[in-house]
Parts: C-alpha cells; sequence; structure tokens
C-alpha cells in the first residue's frame, strides 16, 4: 500500500498526470471516495498524461464517456471515464463497460471508474484500486492498493 499527501488540486492533477505514466491500454483503475474527494480532479490529470481529447467533468448523468486519444500527440490510448452508480454493483465493469457498445473498447482504453465507497469489495479482476481521503483541513491523501495483475511491480515504480 502506497500513500500519497496531495495538499492541492494542482497536486492531485500533477500526480494523476504521473500516474499516467504507468498507464496501458486494458488497464481498469477504482477511483473510491465520497463525493468531492478529487476523483474527478484525478481522472483530469490522468487524462492530461495520457493525452486524450475533451474535457473531463463527473460522469454523473452518463455512464461513461470516451475521451479519444489526441491524434497530434499523446499515448494513442483512449481514456474510458465512468461513474459507478450508473453500472450497478456488477462484479466486473469492465465488462459492463464493453457491452454498452461505447466507441471505443476497454482493451484498447485505459478506464477509470469513479467507484464511491463499499461497492467494490469482491472485484476479482485486475485493477488498480485507489482511495481518496478529504481531510478537515481539505487537503487529501491518496491511498494506491494494487489488486492482481502486475500492478504492485508497476507501482514500486512510480518511487
Ligand atoms: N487536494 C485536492 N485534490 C483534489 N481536489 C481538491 C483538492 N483540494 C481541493 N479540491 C477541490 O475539491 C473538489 C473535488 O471535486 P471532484 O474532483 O469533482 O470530486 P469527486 O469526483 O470525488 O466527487 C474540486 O472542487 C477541487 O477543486
Ligand atoms: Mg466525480
Amino acid at each position: 500500500m502506497t500513500e500519497v499527501v496531495l495538499p492541492t488540486v494542482a497536486d492531485t492533477y500533477a500526480f494523476g498526470r504521473r500516474l499516467a505514466g504507468l498507464l496501458r491500454a486494458g488497464d481498469l483503475v477504482l477511483l473510491t471516495g465520497p463525493l468531492g474527494a478529487g476523483k474527478t480532479a484525478l481522472t483530469r490529470g490522468i487524462g492530461s498524461g495520457l493525452g486524450v481529447l475533451g474535457d473531463i467533468t463527473s460522469p454523473t448523468f452518463v455512464i461513461a464517456r470516451v475521451h479519444r486519444a489526441d491524434p497530434a500527440g499523446g499515448r494513442g490510448v483512449a481514456l474510458v471515464h465512468a461513474d459507478a452508480y450508473r453500472l450497478g454493483d456488477a462484479g466486473d465493469p469492465r465488462a459492463e463497460i464493453d457491452d454498452l457498445d461505447l466507441d471505443a473498447s476497454v482493451d484498447e482504453s485505459v478506464t477509470v471508474v469513479e467507484w464511491g465507497e463499499g461497492l467494490v469489495e469482491q472485484l476479482a479482476d485486475a485493477h488498480l484500486r485507489i482511495r481518496l481521503h478529504r481531510h478537515d483541513d481539505d487537503t487529501r491523501t491518496v491511498e494506491l492498493e494494487p489488486v492482481g495483475g502486475d500492478w504492485a511491480e508497476r507501482l514500486a515504480a512510480l518511487g
């Protein structure tokens, strides 16, 4: 378990950009934490680091949104940004997102799901779980938990 302190929203954005360096097509990242914790803010940094198109906003009123890879630069991988409240509490968000028939497949995208708390405990598929905590002084901390796959090795590379 890695813990990182994020004093300001700019730090959260910068951390997301750094995290994007670890990410590749087919990945699933689950962001947990209460409303206002910074899940969307962190996703903005990830999107910037991947170099995808379009403003990243809360997906609350859609199930999922695809941000295409910028053909003029970036990493050539799309970002699928989803809100778990819209997905229901099925066991495998990637399968459910694939069923939406978006204009992108999860195998060719990085999928980031804003998950809320307490929904995800039994998800078996390899993923990176990121818990955001908001403190009384308005700073945030994130805990990174590797679940399966090669996430532990990849997190070690984050330093
Ligand atoms: N260190 C921080 N990290 C992330 N957001 C922060 C931080 N400090 C203040 N904020 C503010 O908190 C809010 C987080 O909102 P958002 O990212 O939409 O949360 P969530 O998606 O978890 O509901 C934003 O208004 C952001 O500017
Ligand atoms: Mg949000």
